[in-house]
């Protein structure tokens, strides 16, 4: 089965796709994730996606369902996977349906302003391996260093107060409207993410299986 996870910036959307990923063993595609992964690597893709990304803009969709579209075609894929910050644009999700990728479920990650500020300003991420912490929330059992692998963890650029108050904006004008064209095709569900990470898994979970 294949998923969408929709949402604000902040939500907790890649922090669960984890979870899921590995219950349900189904890979977790993040837009985001392949974006950066371009960038370090200085490819094309991400020569062109770096200056948007830094300043918390979106990077223009044909960039991004190219990415998206290679990586599903990945053998890891065929039984089924979570797309994470894709789509995020009315073209996005109309690139799917075009390309015959068809999803089961869409689930709508909500949380308050205030909550994703919070969030985003602690996040810390492991530069190896992304395992994702929060300095107050999910601290690491040592400063800065990765529990799973023993790496530095680090702020990402895009986590900045002025970044964060532009993806905010960016999400109310070009992703929100998805949430109403997925309701339309009634496999969307909301999501509480104003609660302890254990439970948000098992309420996907649910909504999943
Ligand atoms: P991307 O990497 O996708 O960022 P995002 O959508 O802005 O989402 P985040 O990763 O910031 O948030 P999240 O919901 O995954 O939260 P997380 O689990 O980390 O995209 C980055 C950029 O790439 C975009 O701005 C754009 O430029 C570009 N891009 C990507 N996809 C694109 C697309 N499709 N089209 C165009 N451009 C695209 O959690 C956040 C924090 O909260 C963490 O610290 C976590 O530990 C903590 N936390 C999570 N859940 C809880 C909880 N329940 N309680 C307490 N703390 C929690």
């Amino acid at each position: 089965m294949n998923f969408i996870f929709l949402g604000p910036p902040g939500a907790g959307k890649g922090t669960i796709a984890k979870y899921v990923s590995r219950e349900e063993s189904i890979p977790q595609i993040s837009t985001g994730d392949l974006l950066r992964a371009s960038v370090k690597a200085e490819t094309e893709i991400g020569q062109r996606a770096k200056n948007y990304m830094d300043e918390g803009k979106l990077v223009p969709d044909e960039l991004v369902i190219d990415l998206l579209k290679t990586r599903i075609k990945k053998g890891d894929c065929a039984g089924g996977f979570i797309l994470d910050g894709f789509p995020r644009t009315i073209p996005q999700a109309k690139a799917l349906i075009e390309a015959e990728i068809f999803i089961d479920k869409v689930l709508n990650f909500k949380a308050s302003e205030k909550i994703l500020i919070q969030r985003l300003s602690g996040r810390r991420t492991c530069k190896n391996c992304s395992a994702i912490f929060h300095i107050t929330n999910i601290p690491p059992k040592k400063e800065g260093i990765c529990d799973k692998c023993g790496e530095d963890l680090f702020q990402r650029d895009d986590d900045q107060p002025e970044a964060i108050k532009k993806r905010l904006n960016v999400y109310k004008q070009q992703t929100f409207p998805l949430i109403d064209f997925y309701e339309k095709e009634e496999i969307l569900a909301d999501i509480d993410t104003e609660k302890p990470i254990s439970e948000i898994v098992e309420d996907a979970l649910s909504v999943i299986k």
